[in-house]
């Protein structure tokens, strides 16, 4: 059953519009790279090894998701971007690591945004493929949510630079048992 278009649907999104957001993603992708390859490199101390460890997996991972993305933009007929978002660096790595986390969260809020959008075009594969990325997503921003030592209580959302209008779009918050998730 067709449901009928409405001008008047703030979602309303057109392709170009969609290569444009998945644009931003990919600059986002870049930026999530280049973070991840930089901290898991610099970042010292005994406490720090592991982290680093897993910094090095999710740069390869964010490097899968740069691909995907710029594989949906040349599907939608336009090119992907070559230019990242930028990178705050630190020597601190507390703060090393609450970029990421920052980073993080603001990319699973577009990836849920992207995938809304991809499913009113009727995009579903997209939609599926974005879908997968949203997953692993979720994981580096439970790592970060994890070795970030602001996000402790354990109550402490995880939502250091979202505004609070984005509480309810899911942010996730951290509970013990979900931060003992193991590798
Ligand atoms: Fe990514
Ligand atoms: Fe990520």
């Amino acid at each position: 059953m067709a449901v009928p278009k409405s001008d008047a649907n703030e979602n309303e999104i057109s392709r170009d519009r969609l290569a444009e957001l998945l644009n931003e993603d990919l600059s986002r992708e870049y930026q999530a790279i280049i973070a991840y390859v930089v901290y898991s490199q610099v970042l010292t101390g005994a406490q720090y090894m592991d982290i680093a460890d897993q910094l090095e997996i999710h740069a390869k991972q964010e490097l899968d998701h740069a691909l995907i993305i710029s594989r949906q933009i040349d599907y939608l007929g336009k090119m992907p971007t070559v230019t990242p978002k930028p990178v705050r660096t630190s020597k601190n790595a507390e703060d090393m690591l609450r970029y990421d986390l920052d980073q993080e969260n603001e990319t699973i809020r577009n990836y849920r945004d992207r995938i809304r959008q991809c499913e009113t075009l009727g995009e579903y594969a997209m939609a599926e493929q974005i879908r997968q990325i949203l997953v692993q997503e979720q994981d580096h921003q439970i790592d970060l949510a994890r070795w970030s030592p602001r996000t402790h209580p354990a109550q402490a959302p995880v939502t250091q630079l979202a505004a609070p209008s984005r509480l309810d779009r899911g942010v996730v918050q951290m509970r013990p048992e979900v931060a003992r998730r193991k590798r």
